[in-house]
């Protein structure tokens, strides 16, 4: 059957500019937490500034709230190319054998946030991101989220408060043994885990800034929340090395301008969404929100403290020392 000139013309016309068009390049980025958190209004920041920034040619799928990948399979996930993008809490990095990473979870490491950046935004910062290099990860920015409360079915006023609770953790041996010198069981499971495990009675109480608390509604399964600021939880934004060692040049530059402006913009909301979540879940009249003393923040300093001691031999005597010194030179 012959097809008439025009058509064949017209056929060939949009089978050219088919090849030329070619398809986007697609970041997957998984992430564990609500999409209205900080880390998920990030990662949704990004999705827009990077589709925009390069024309169209990347375009990134967020799956918020572990619906790709809970905790654990995300860091396998990316390091198998699965997924290219995570934001894991910098809690999560020690069973990748980057065990410098536990650091950050140390109890009262960092006395304010402009401390925590002078760790994060300075040699710090860039030299734990070059440890992931070799898990074939590359590290693009630190992610911050905040000061972490304890919250259980008890009044949390002093250490001995803790004594035969199970409290959920992170997977961090920093944790483990933060809980344990607070007298309570550290039981790690995943995030997507938690809600369940506290209102079934898996845990009887757990650890975060309030803004996770109150994205997971854990105001519904937890009665006491104590304003403890004993730790801190942020996170690392990285990328599947081989993967982004292969873009091209240009849209890598761009994919990192847009990096820029996501960890700006992540920076300006991390706190404010905190406070704003402390008010929500006092406001909520489900649980009480309780404030230490100074005799009480003492207390908990004392039965605390010695942990950064005691995990020198798992991090790195150098390391803490030197974040130390860091934090001290901030005003
Ligand atoms: C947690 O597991 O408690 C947090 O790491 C969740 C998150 O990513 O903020």
């Amino acid at each position: 059957m012959r097809i008439p000139a025009m058509l064949a013309a017209c056929l060939a016309v949009c089978l050219c500019a088919g090849a030329q068009a070619e398809p986007p390049i697609v970041i997957k980025f998984s992430h564990v937490v609500a999409p209205d958190a900080p880390k998920g209004l990030a990662a949704e920041r990004f999705r827009v500034l990077a589709e925009q920034l390069t024309h169209g040619r990347v375009r990134v799928e967020v799956y918020p709230n572990s619906q790709l990948y809970k905790d654990k399979e995300e860091l396998e996930a990316l390091q198998l190319g699965a997924v290219q993008m995570l934001a894991p809490s910098l809690a999560k990095f020690g069973p990748l054998g980057v065990k410098e990473f536990e650091a950050f979870d140390l109890p009262y490491i960092f006395p304010t946030k402009a401390a925590l950046y002078a760790v994060t935004e300075g040699r710090i910062g860039m030299g734990l991101l070059k440890k992931l290099e070799p898990k074939g990860i590359t590290g693009l920015a630190y992610w911050d989220n905040g000061f972490k409360v304890m919250s259980a079915n008890r009044p949390l006023h002093t250490p001995a408060d803790f004594h035969g609770l199970r409290m959920r953790i992170q997977g961090s041996k920093v944790l483990d043994v933060q809980m344990r010198a607070l007298g309570a069981t550290p039981e790690v499971l995943a995030f997507s885990e938690v809600y369940q495990a506290l209102k079934s009675g898996v845990v009887d109480g757990t650890e975060n800034p309030p803004s996770n608390m109150l994205t997971q509604h854990m105001q519904d399964v937890q009665k006491h929340l104590t304003v403890s600021n004993h730790g801190y939880l942020g996170y690392a934004v990285i990328v599947n090395k081989k993967f982004w060692d292969g873009l091209p040049g240009d849209i890598r530059s761009e994919l990192e301008q847009a990096m820029r402006e996501a960890t700006a913009f992540e920076k300006t909301i991390a706190q404010r969404d905190n406070d704003r979540a402390l008010e929500a879940i006092r406001d909520s009249g489900k649980t009480s929100v309780h404030i230490l003393t100074p005799q009480q923040q003492a207390e908990w300093r004392r039965a605390l403290q010695p942990v950064q001691q005691q995990m020198a031999g798992r991090i790195g005597k150098g390391l803490i020392d030197e974040i130390n010194r860091t934090t001290a030179e901030v005003r």
